[in-house]
């Protein structure tokens, strides 16, 4: 199979594109050769030595998710599954199982981990749907616990973190703005959320923050954001979203985007606001049955038409060198896949 490994933290030239054989699954397990692997800025983060939680020390394969069609199944398993177009589960990929990441041709499985996906979901986005979409349920539904009419504004609005959010939110019954620090992305955003603004422009050569809790009051009615779905948390940009919060507003943070900075969380307490943290090993913590909960709603809205993702690149694993240099740049819009 192919597999991809990084030899020390580093560039992308630490990505290391091989042949090795093929796994064989054990009792209770599956072989899945996987049609998609999702691409996520985690991945760039625990190449360079950022993430070492996830990644522990090199070499160590990448890749936090992953879906694809059952190719053999261990013994005593269920044959009639071979074939079955399946999705690797959220928490499958876990460096505390001792597993590898999942930039490989073939990934093996406990069989109650390869969850089958409804047929609305193509092929290629069958390993890119947790990381955007089960953190956008997680952080909105699960734990701010959102409600209709309320406003949840989303940062790194071209990310698929938060376009994944935008589709919760909007289905949930909120209105949605998108924050972008990239004017030129504007026009292809416009239709993800009710409104889009953007944070930064240049000035003498430099990318600077615009006043943009302008808008916020203005798109508001000077009510106030009731959900911040932050990947930045930090310095001038938490101040702003801060600034901004409604009576009882939380901002969820689920990244660290941002460099740190000085805060000023005293405008929380007159609005009885809060700052909440979100990961994903959070809802996995809470029980098999709860994590369920989140992947059968978003498999229901995938099914339904709900729930659909924007991809924003598709390479061929072999191609991975080439993949996080784009994801680098940061000029897509949505999710990039790998293709084995
Ligand atoms: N908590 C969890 O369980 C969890 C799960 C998934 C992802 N995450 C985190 O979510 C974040 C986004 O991940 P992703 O894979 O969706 O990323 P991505 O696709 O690489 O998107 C990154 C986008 O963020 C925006 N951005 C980058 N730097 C910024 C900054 N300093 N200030 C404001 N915006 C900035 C840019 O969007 P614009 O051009 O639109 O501004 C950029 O394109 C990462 O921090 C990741 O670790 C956390």
């Amino acid at each position: 199979m192919q597999q991809v490994v990084v030899e020390r933290f580093g560039g992308v030239e630490e990505l290391q594109w091989r042949e090795v054989p093929t796994p064989t699954p054990g009792a209770g397990q599956v072989l899945v050769r996987l049609t998609s692997i999702g691409m996520n800025h985690a991945d760039l983060m625990g190449r360079r030595g950022e993430y070492k939680l996830s990644t522990g020390d090199p070499p160590y394969t990448p890749g936090l998710e992953g879906g694809g069609v059952i190719e053999a199944v261990g013994e005593g398993g269920d044959a009639s599954r071979v074939g079955q177009r399946v999705c690797l589960a959220p928490d499958a990929v876990r460096l505390s199982k001792g597993r590898p990441g999942t930039y490989s041709s073939h990934y093996v499985c406990d069989d109650d981990e390869a969850l089958a996906a409804p047929d609305e979901l193509p092929d290629d986005q069958l390993g890119a749907v947790w990381l955007p979409y089960l953190t956008a349920w997680g952080a909105l539904v699960w734990k701010a616990k959102i409600t209709p009419g309320q406003t949840v504004v989303c940062p790194a609005a071209s990310s698929s973190t938060a376009l994944a959010a935008a589709q919760i939110a909007r289905h949930h019954g909120c209105t949605t703005l998108g924050l972008t620090t990239s004017p030129d992305k504007v026009a292809s955003l416009e239709s993800a959320y009710d409104h889009v603004v953007v944070t930064h422009e240049h000035q003498d050569g430099e990318r600077v923050m615009r006043p943009w809790h302008r808008d916020m009051k203005q798109l508001t009615d000077s009510r106030g954001v009731d959900v911040f779905f932050d990947p930045v948390a930090a310095g001038a940009y938490l101040n702003t979203e801060i600034r901004c919060l409604a009576q009882h507003g939380c901002v969820v943070v689920y990244g660290l985007l941002g460099s740190p900075g000085t805060v000023d969380v005293t405008p929380l307490i007159r609005k009885h606001a809060s700052i909440v943290s979100y990961v994903n090993d959070e809802v996995f913590s809470a029980g098999r049955d709860e994590m369920m909960r989140g992947v059968e709603h978003l498999f229901e809205g995938f099914a339904s038409g709900a729930y659909r993702q924007t991809l924003a690149a598709r390479f061929a694993l072999a191609d991975v060198r080439e993949a996080n240099e784009a994801m680098q740049r940061g000029a897509h819009v949505g999710k990039m896949v790998l293709i084995p």
